[in-house]
């Protein structure tokens, strides 16, 4: 099969790339708006894009005229927290997916509970156990997104999800986003060795 962008259409496009480009990590991105109100939602096209300064990025989809409550938020206040899913945490986020109308708080609707940050206004989410209190760095328009890139300013991990003061994706068990309304967990963790290479002589390192 062969798709050539020229002659696909935008929505077939769409479905193509997030079904190809998997598992996608997602951030749980919760935000309160000016008036104080609070807004959570998953987000997927999300990674990190700098350590220093450590920045994330997340592409936010184009709805003209009307931006979803996630960048109308972040516009207003400039902070939001990236929560990490773990599997418990599944069928809540799905809930928060909903076109819930604005003014909607989605912890409610979730169940999930609102963790005060330190450097931000707006909660986290208190279930998860890796959470970013960012500041927006830049908000840059691409193709049919706003990627909106966030500098984090602190950043939380429960204890329990730890192995020797590191991560342990075992014990994180993070969920990823495939096409449609698919999921992965993490089910086997497997090391491969990068070989370690002089980059003078091309020879291998004792
Ligand atoms: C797992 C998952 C990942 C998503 N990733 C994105 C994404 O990367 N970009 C986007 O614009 N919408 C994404 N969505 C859709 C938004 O979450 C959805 O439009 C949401 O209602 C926006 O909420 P808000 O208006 O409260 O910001 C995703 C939905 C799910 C369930």
């Amino acid at each position: 099969m062969l798709l050539d962008p020229a002659r696909t259409p935008g929505p077939e496009m769409y479905r193509f790339m997030i079904s190809a480009i998997v598992p996608r990590p997602i951030a749980f991105v919760s935000t309160r708006s000016a008036d104080g109100g609070t807004n959570l939602a998953p987000f997927s096209y999300f990674n990190a894009v700098s350590s220093v300064p450590p920045l994330v990025g997340i592409a936010i989809v184009d709805r003209t005229g009307d931006p979803k409550d996630t960048l109308r938020n972040i516009r207003e206040t400039g902070e939001y927290v990236v929560n990490l899913v773990s599997e418990p945490m599944l069928p809540a986020m799905a809930r928060t997916a909903g076109e819930w109308p604005r003014g909607t708080s989605e912890f409610e609707v979730s169940g999930l509970t609102p963790a005060p940050s330190q450097r931000v206004a707006a909660p986290g989410v208190a279930e998860s156990a890796i959470r970013f209190e960012c500041r927006l760095h830049r908000e840059i328009p691409l193709g049919n997104s706003f990627f909106v890139v966030g500098e984090i300013l602190l950043a939380h991990a429960r204890d329990d999800v730890l192995t020797d003061g590191r991560v342990d994706p075992v014990k994180l068990a993070p969920v990823g986003r495939l096409g449609g309304e698919y999921y992965s967990l993490l089910r086997e963790v497997v090391k491969e060795p990068r070989p370690r290479i002089s980059r003078s002589t091309g020879s291998p390192l004792g």
